[in-house]
């Protein structure tokens, strides 16, 4: 029978390129981040005991991991952990039930190994492997450890840095990569485990986690949490202090400092219609409870996703609710983010533009359509600021982030152009088809981490049919690929906001009065639009007028505050400095602080003012804003 040359190179042609994608879908999951080996061998689940040491500003325990043995995992393939600052003090691997035995464990991969500076950097960002030897019938180790004081992802806090004065505080920050600093584990969002953890602390302090507590089990000073969902590393945490606690509703409620709980609680009462918001169109809340944790102030985001407990700055309480946008961009993470979580740090977008397009979608059903409009055109104008300022290959969504701290990939790009990208399909294929297309995602990939291949794969499917024309029509690949913004999108829009900035500039042009301004009923967006509206050269004398119309440098609106901070910077305008040096010394919020210290060294003068204010404001920020404000002073 003669071969069918055609047939066969045609054959030879399909799997060279399935094997081609194959290898490249391989590829894209792998995470530079991370120093583990997940695909041979597998953390399933985290068991923690430990006890914080507010003395020694350590924890000290250990963990039990369990994990599996991957399709083609070579014979005697060891269990490599990802660790940062670590002391291991022992390793021992199941025999039975309830037995360990010691085994062979090695540290590795330090920095210090290369002479290049850059690389040294990233190795010290990536921390050491900690390669266990297992035997092969092992389905568990212990490792038993303790924290070094410098931990990145911990927050040891002294009473008077609290609201109570009286105990200390200690929190952790564990997204992107710092876990490993203070539990040994696969640190990749590309890895999913369930975990439990006995706490032990002493009361009246009190230990709450990103997990179920549950009902004590008697022992004295011993809190107890299981977590029954698998979830990317990156958001276990743990807060202990004096904490109180208010419910807000049914599965609701808040945790903060005993003094904080009422004004939190006033603050976020409106967390329970933001959940029937969600769920009424993208599914169910998976997660039971959703409760908040007000940190200390020197907690150094926003906000951050713990599942079942989102952690909060206190800079939000402005007593208006006009802040709390926040909670519900948290919140939207229990979908986009914990349910669905990117699977390497380069595709962090899927984290965060998806989760700022729902939380504008929850602001617009809760609070109304002006106020969502007036957050997306002050995103689109932060999203413009942020493209004049980096450099191009920085400004993609499916970012490169080869040989760089993930957390440098933590800026309007991927929150804001993922927004913007995500608002521009549903306006082109109608709200009712894409919120179907959104609520189809979450269900297909919940519990799973995906790649940003993966997002294009089942968007060109499941939204545009499978038609090359309608992906090239959308611009989808310039949007997840190119620099800068495509051509074509709807410009967000908001009416009130463009009366205000009318207003403003015939107030510069000394055609109006500052009485003649409607401010008294600004809202914190009028305020911000107005303020952002003004020229960046606009002198100390006209700020002065401003201050003594609206008393600005007083305002405990700490958006409003910050902004107000930065002009007077700007215009050297004096009266603000004691209030931006009290405001640099009591927030950590990471940013507010890098905008504000960028302002300050632009000129000589400044750039000493800074460096006096943060020899004393150092030593009470967090390791993870120390180490971009130690870069940006150096
Ligand atoms: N997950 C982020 C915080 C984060 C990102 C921590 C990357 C570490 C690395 C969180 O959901 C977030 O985006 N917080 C924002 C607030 C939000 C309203 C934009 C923040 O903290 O400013
Ligand atoms: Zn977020």
């Amino acid at each position: 029978m003669p071969i069918d040359f055609v047939r066969l190179s045609a054959y030879l042609l399909v799997g060279f390129f399935g094997l081609i994608q194959a290898t490249q879908a391989a590829d894209s999951r792998r995470d530079e981040h991370s120093r583990s080996n997940p695909e041979q061998v597998r953390v399933t689940r985290v068991e923690l005991d430990l006890t914080p040491d507010f003395d020694r500003k350590e924890l000290a325990g250990s963990a039990i991991l369990h994990f599996k043995r991957m399709p083609g995992c070579p014979e005697g393939a060891p269990l490599d952990l990802d660790t940062r600052e670590l002391t291991i003090e022992e390793v021992s691997e199941s025999v039975g039930e309830s037995e360990f035995k010691p085994v062979r464990f090695e540290l590795g991969g330090e920095a210090g190994s290369t002479s290049k500076p850059g690389e040294d950097d990233f190795a010290r960002i990536l921390g050491s492997r900690l390669r266990i030897s297992i035997s092969d019938w092992a389905a568990r180790v212990r490792v038993k450890y303790r924290t070094s004081p410098s931990a990145a992802a911990l927050q040891w806090l002294e009473p008077p840095r609290t609201a109570g004065r009286r105990h200390p505080f200690l929190f952790t920050q564990s997204e992107a990569i710092h876990a490993r600093s203070w539990i040994p584990l696969q640190d990749s969002p590309g890895v999913r485990v369930t975990y439990k953890a006995t706490i032990r602390v002493p009361k009246p302090l009190r230990a709450v986690m990103s997990a179920e507590h549950l009902p004590n089990s008697g022992e004295e000073g011993n809190d107890q949490f299981e977590m029954t969902q698998p979830i990317p590393s990156y958001l276990i945490a743990l807060a202990v202090g004096e904490i109180g606690f208010e419910s807000l509703g049914t599965r609701t409620g808040v945790y903060a400092e005993p003094s904080v709980v009422p004004k939190a609680a006033h603050e976020f009462s409106d967390t329970e219609a933001m959940i029937k918001a969600v769920e009424a169109r993208f599914g169910p809340y998976r997660w039971g409870r959703y409760d908040l944790l007000v940190l200390p102030p020197s907690f150094p985001f926003g906000g951050m996703e713990n599942p079942k407990l989102t952690f909060a700055t206190p800079t939000i309480l402005a007593g208006d609710r006009s802040l709390v946008s926040l909670v519900a961009h948290e919140l939207a993470h229990s979908w986009s983010g914990n349910l669905v979580t990117n699977a390497t740090w380069r595709d962090f977008w899927l984290n965060e533009g998806f989760t700022v397009y729902l939380e504008r979608r929850i602001v617009e059903d809760v609070f109304g359509r002006d106020r969502a409009d007036m957050e997306a055109v002050l995103g689109l104008k932060e999203l413009r600021a942020e493209i004049e300022r980096l450099p191009a290959h920085a400004q993609v969504l499916h970012v490169d982030l080869a040989g760089r701290d993930p957390d440098e990939g933590m800026n309007s790009i991927p929150y804001e152009k993922g927004a913007l990208f995500l608002t521009t399909l549903e306006q082109s294929v109608g709200r009712e088809r894409f919120d179907t297309f959104l609520h189809d995602y979450f269900e297909h990939f919940a519990f799973q981490s995906i790649t940003t291949g993966e997002f294009e794969a089942f968007l060109t499917e499941r939204l545009l049919g499978g038609k090359e024309e309608a992906v090239s029509r959308l611009k989808v690949k310039e949007w997840i690929h190119e620099p800068g913004l495509p051509t074509g999108f709807q410009e967000p829009r908001s009416a009130r906001f463009e009366t205000i900035s009318a207003e403003a500039e015939q107030w510069v042009a000394n055609q109006r009065s500052l009485d003649s301004l409607n401010a008294s009923e600004w809202s914190t967006h009028e305020w911000l639009h107005f303020l952002g509206s003004l020229p960046k050269d606009l002198g100390p004398d006209r700020l002065a007028q401003l201050d003594q119309a609206f008393q600005l440098t007083k305002s405990e609106n700490s958006e409003i505050a910050h902004h107000w901070l930065l002009m007077g910077i700007r215009a050297q305008y004096e009266p603000a400095f004691p209030r931006l040096e009290s405001f640099l010394t009591s927030i950590g919020r990471r940013k507010f602080l890098m905008p504000l210290y960028g302002e300050l060294i632009k000129t000589p003068k400044g750039k000493d003012r800074a460096r006096a204010i943060y020899a004393e404001a150092r030593p009470h920020y967090h390791p993870i804003a120390v180490n971009s404000i130690d870069e940006l002073l150096k």
